[in-house]
């Protein structure tokens, strides 16, 4: 009997559509291999949602993604929805998402492949080998904090406030699924906060200073968020698994991403303490080259396969799709982004089909 997985698909805006059909193609392909079975249901996020209901993240989008073993996402945004009011822009839809399924974990890596390194900004001998895994709180901090809100001071000036706040228990948390990941990586892990200012990255430091204790066999260290984004630049080999807040890691994640000078391969995942996974890639909806069958559907693709690895518990069928992907990298096949002299130029659907080649022969 096939093990039967739901799916819930959430392709969104931009070039979200061509990169999740090209996902779900491979996500078939694989399934068909190894005896797994996929129930695809589409639902609305973003500014496809904001069209059809007005809202960035309609009631039934929410329940369909809890009914599900598994949340997959393309991307979300646009020029369009850029100006309207906060609470119907795409990006609350997708806020709204991670609270409504409690996604406190977000693990994003950053990995250089080889036969990419000279796609990277910066100098081959400094990022050749850079492998590491920032692990962003999501669901707490300035994100989520209260109070916030523009208020009415006594003169009648406008006052923007957001708040930092971090409970014990939130950091905790994320501490546990850091320190186990970096067990389960290079045994480092980077806490990163602001403890020199901010009495919240104080709590922060010291919980997870505490948290160390129970794992002995992880290398702890601390840095300063203005110093690890120096750092990450500087020397980005020495870090293995990174832990911080969402506002940090929201920067600090993108810069890592960008070391590898391909945010077009970059997956993530977000996890909760039970219910489903989202699994989405790291690049946006890029309405600039939407429709154009353009894109690079590869970090769609390698999003499916932390979605078997971290969500479905489905390591082998993972590793065959990271293997394709590899093979097409090494065939020479690449999509604009990545496009280097020598190389095979190809669309976002021949890419798909190349790695569905790939993974028929495998
Ligand atoms: C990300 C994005 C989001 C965030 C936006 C789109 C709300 O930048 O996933 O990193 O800030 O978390
Ligand atoms: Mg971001």
């Amino acid at each position: 009997m096939a093990q039967n997985y739901r799916i819930t698909l959430l392709p969104g805006d931009g070039i979200g559509p061509e990169i999740m059909a090209v996902a779900v193609d491979v996500l078939k392909v694989v399934g068909k291999q190894l005896d797994l079975s996929f129930e695809f249901t589409e639902a609305l996020l973003g500014g496809a949602a904001i069209d059809a209901t007005s809202s960035p993240l309609p009631d039934e989008t929410l329940s369909t993604c809890r009914n599900s073993d598994a949340v997959l996402l393309a991307a979300i945004g646009g020029y369009k929805w850029d100006n309207l009011p906060r609470h119907q822009r795409p990006e609350t839809g997708l806020l709204g998402l991670r609270a409504g399924l409690g996604l406190f974990a977000n693990l994003r890596p950053a990995k250089i492949l080889p036969q990419l390194v000279d796609a990277s900004s910066l100098k081959r001998e400094v990022v050749e080998g850079v492998d590491m895994m920032v692990v962003r709180e999501l669901t707490g901090g300035i994100y989520f904090g209260q109070p916030r809100g523009v208020f009415e001071t006594e003169t009648g000036e406008k006052r923007g406030v957001n708040t930092m706040a971090y409970t014990e228990a939130e950091i905790d948390r994320i501490g546990r699924v850091a320190f186990e990941t970096a067990q389960k990586r290079g045994g480092k892990l980077c806490s990163v906060d602001k403890a020199n200012v901010l009495e919240v990255s104080q709590l922060w430091r010291d919980r997870i200073t505490l948290l160390s204790k129970e794992y002995p066999d992880v290398e702890l260290s601390h840095l300063y968020v203005d110093a690890a984004a120096m750092e990450l630049v500087r020397r980005p080999k020495q870090f293995d698994t990174i832990v911080t807040g969402n506002l940090f890691g929201d920067i600090l994640s993108d810069a890592a991403a960008m070391l590898t000078g391909s945010i077009g391969m970059l997956p993530s995942a977000s996890l909760g303490a039970s219910g489903p996974g989202l699994f989405e890639p790291v690049h946006g909806s890029a309405p600039d080259i939407a429709g154009q069958d353009k894109a690079n559907p590869l970090a769609q693709v390698l999003s499916a396969a932390m979605m078997l690895r971290y969500g479905l518990n489905q390591p082998t069928a993972a590793d065959k799709i990271e293997q394709a992907v590899l093979q097409v990298l090494d065939k020479g096949d690449r999509t604009g982004d990545i496009m280097s002299e020598g190389m095979n130029l190809l669309g976002c659907r021949a890419m798909g089909d190349s790695l569905i080649q790939a993974l028929e022969e495998s």
